[in-house]
């Protein structure tokens, strides 16, 4: 890119729109007001406040002054939950393909990951997932939207989960980071909805894809008060609290105009519809067309090789940048993440390069 190449960038992770104005002007009010100190640790009670009423507009009722932490983004809630509920030794499933933060979190507190495969666009296997469970598994992690795959759970998948986790008392960690990023008119239950108590739950969010936030660094977590109150030790002695004009401005987006979602979901539906449509008309691809996210995961087996020889060739040769698919699990070597957070004109250019391309490797 440097040196003037043209690079399409697919490999991204991030909305490619701008943080809505209403809530940057929050984020500039609050540092001209002189909001610029230490907050609580649990986070700002009008941020607090605003993620209880957001929820409770969807018919989910807790208490934002107990049962939530506002985190430097949702890797920091993710991550002070994992220290909060898993033990050395532990075994965590993974409903896999797999973001790979999870597998290095887990990892990083001596616990070892263990992926539960599921069937195409992120559907349950249930056989297969009773396979994995064992007397050492504290805990499962599904993410829904799924990143890999835009796929989604059904909830009466996640009820299914819910269920397990009961009789085989292991706690679920929902990351729903990409709830509102969801497409044909469907609609993603939060584990919230089925385990209403929060007793085996702990749900992770945040603001970096609903409202294009990346940089701004802001997560939560919603879960019972004891997970959550050890969740506040741990970020009162590690990052101390968020910071602080980024919950303003997190608040605001919560309680102000939501047009900008309906937009961005708009505008990502159309390119989803594009790029799968571009990859089904190449002979030998099979790509599913998800109802969530911004990401596709086509597999290219056809081609022999591995995803991050095919990942690299693609980006030496043609200036396609990719995920390779074996970051998400050892079984997805054949297949690559492509985000469509990119403009249509560059999916369309970008995949009519692809074509031109692979038959040069077949
Ligand atoms: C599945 C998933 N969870 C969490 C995150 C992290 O979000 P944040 O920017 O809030 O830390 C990402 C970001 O890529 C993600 O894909």
């Amino acid at each position: 890119e440097n040196e003037g190449k043209k690079i399409y960038h697919f490999e991204v992770g991030q909305p490619d729109f701008p943080t809505p104005e209403n809530v940057v002007n929050a984020g500039i009010e609050a540092l001209k007001k002189g909001l610029t100190r230490y907050t609580p640790a649990r986070g700002i009670p009008p941020l607090l406040d605003a993620i209880e009423g957001s929820y409770k507009a969807r018919g989910i009722d807790f208490d934002g002054s107990k049962n939530v932490i506002a985190t430097p983004g949702a890797k920091m809630a993710l991550f002070a939950g994992f220290m909060a509920s898993i033990d050395s030794g532990d075994d965590v499933l993974l409903l896999a393909p797999a973001w790979p933060t999870y597998r290095v979190m887990i990892r990083s507190l001596n616990a070892k990951p263990v992926d539960v495969h599921t069937n195409g666009n992120y559907e349950i296997d249930e056989e297969k997932l009773k396979h994995k469970i064992s007397r050492t598994v504290s805990a499962l992690v599904i993410n829904t939207p799924n990143n890999p795959t835009g796929g989604v759970l059904s909830k009466e998948n996640m009820k299914l989960i819910y269920d397990l986790a009961e009789d085989h008392d292991f706690v679920v960690f929902s990351d729903e980071i990409y709830e509102t990023l969801v497409y044909d008119g469907f609609k993603q239950t939060s584990m919230l909805e089925i385990d209403s108590t929060m007793e085996r739950t702990l749900v992770i969010n945040g603001f970096s894809k609903s409202y294009a936030m990346t940089g701004w660094r802001l997560g939560y977590a919603i879960g019972n008060e004891e997970t959550i109150s050890n969740m506040v030790r741990i970020q009162q002695n590690t990052t101390s609290c968020a910071a602080s004009f980024t919950q303003y401005a997190g608040a605001k987006a919560l309680t102000g105009d939501q047009s900008s979602i309906e937009q961005m979901v708009a505008e990502y539906q159309k390119r989803r519809d594009v790029i799968t449509h571009l990859f089904n008309e190449i002979e030998g691809i099979a790509c599913l067309n998800p109802k969530g996210a911004f990401y596709v995961f086509p597999n290219f087996v056809e081609y022999g090789l591995s995803s991050a020889t095919l990942s690299e060739l693609f980006l030496m040769k043609t200036g396609i940048c990719t995920t390779p698919g074996v970051a998400f699990g050892d079984k997805y070597d054949s297949y690559l993440r492509f985000s469509y957070s990119a403009s249509l004109e560059d999916i369309e250019e970008g995949i009519a390069v692809l074509v031109k391309f692979l038959p040069t490797i077949k």
